[in-house]
């Protein structure tokens, strides 16, 4: 193979960039780039608008206005044939008039599926699919397993110290990578539609768990605490800024009869937390449960038995493992997975280095 790349490629390539900007503000639907390109030059281009609508499509094309007669569509996903709160962005293109249609992607959505790329081939119009489909599915991958399995798709990040350990009980949040890897966490952040931790994290660090990135600071997602017992404090960071960013806490049970647990829980809920009432070992049920609500992308951040939980159920898609340098002896909470010993299933798909830092990220094989 040529190491040369097509004008189609860096087309498609600029489309799934633009698309990862937009990741976690689309509420249920993806987000979807799309560009116009006349001549060899973009006349239109736009992603899915937060909330999810309008879709990248019809903004392109308003952008294009008549440019678009005759040019070729990208779209990182196959455009939707289905009347939903918008008519079908297959309409869309066909009344445009561009000629050729590139796709990514092909919907799994049953009410898609392979429909809207007939619709544009019927009308005439030259529909090429799977160009840069690897690329696409990445930056599609929320909403992609949101469809196919009907639960988030889970990213477990981890920061380990070079003697694999994750934090020190009882001493509260130990660093243990530097600035440029956890700014790289707030932008994990910025992109996901929740993030999870377990409540021995909640009340061992007090974490806020928002991301705090200049100018992506209104991108914090939704914050959810396996918390059984009901025993987040109200005085927790997390509790004093749920009206801010969003909070849920699962707890097992809904014991109206426990005076303490009905005191706790509205103590919880006057500050604004939703308690949801699920049981937190009920990984599956609980997963399905959020992805009912949107929820399509979640960022479990530990602790270690949340974490060993989450793996021994099979529930993880990405692990993204940030290696500090120093380490924190035998008193630390020991990290359930470590680099070279990592659960069977994952490979290692790409490594970084963040100042002192090394991150690596495993992805489950398909
Ligand atoms: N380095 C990192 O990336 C990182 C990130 C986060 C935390 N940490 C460190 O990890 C330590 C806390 O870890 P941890 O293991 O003690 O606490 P954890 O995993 O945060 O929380 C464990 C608690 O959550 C409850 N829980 C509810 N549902 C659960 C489920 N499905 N799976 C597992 N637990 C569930 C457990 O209930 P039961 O009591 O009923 O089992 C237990 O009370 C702290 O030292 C913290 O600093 C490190």
């Amino acid at each position: 193979m040529s190491g040369v790349v097509s004008s189609d490629e860096r087309f498609m390539a600029a489309a799934i960039r633009l698309c990862r900007r937009n990741l976690g503000l689309t509420s249920t639907n993806p987000s979807v780039a799309c560009l116009i390109v006349k001549d060899g030059v973009i006349v239109g281009s736009a992603v899915t608008a937060p909330g999810g609508r309008p879709h990248a499509e019809t903004q392109a094309l308003a952008m294009a206005g008549d440019a678009a007669r005759g040019a070729t569509a990208y779209v990182t996903l196959e455009p939707c044939s289905h009347h939903g709160k918008t008519p079908p962005c297959a309409d869309a293109l066909i009344a445009s008039g561009v000629a050729r249609v590139v796709v990514a992607v092909t919907d799994p959505d049953e009410r898609v599926a392979g429909r809207g790329l007939s619709m544009l081939r019927d009308a005439g119009i030259v529909v090429e699919t799977g160009l840069l489909e690897s690329e696409g599915k990445a930056a599609l991958a929320a909403y992609l397993t949101r469809q196919t399995k009907k639960h988030p798709y889970v990213t477990l990040k981890l920061a380990v110290s070079a003697d694999g350990m994750l934090g020190r009980l009882g001493t509260g949040q130990v660093a243990i990578t530097g600035p440029i890897s956890r700014g790289q966490v707030h932008v994990l952040r910025a992109e996901t539609d929740a993030i999870l931790v377990g409540i021995g994290t909640a009340l061992s660090d007090d974490p806020e768990l928002t991301c705090r990135l200049p100018g992506l600071e209104t991108r914090s997602p939704v914050r959810i605490v396996l918390d059984p017992r009901l025993e987040l404090p109200p005085t927790s960071k997390l509790a004093r800024t749920a009206l801010l960013v969003p909070v849920i806490v699962v707890a097992a049970k809904d014991d109206k009869d426990d005076p303490a647990f009905a005191a706790r829980q509205d103590a919880l809920e006057t500050l604004g937390v939703e308690v949801l009432i699920c049981d937190p070992r009920r990984l599956e049920a609980l997963l399905a449960a959020l992805a009912t609500r949107g929820i399509s992308s979640l960022l479990v951040e530990g602790g270690a038995r949340t974490a060993q939980s989450f793996l021994e159920a099979d529930l993880v898609d990405r692990i993204l493992l940030f290696k500090g340098a120093g380490t924190l002896g035998k008193d630390g909470v020991a990290s359930p997975c470590v680099s070279g010993q990592m659960p069977a299933g994952f490979s290692l798909r790409d490594t970084a280095r963040y100042g002192a830092d090394i991150l690596e990220e495993y992805e489950r094989d398909e």
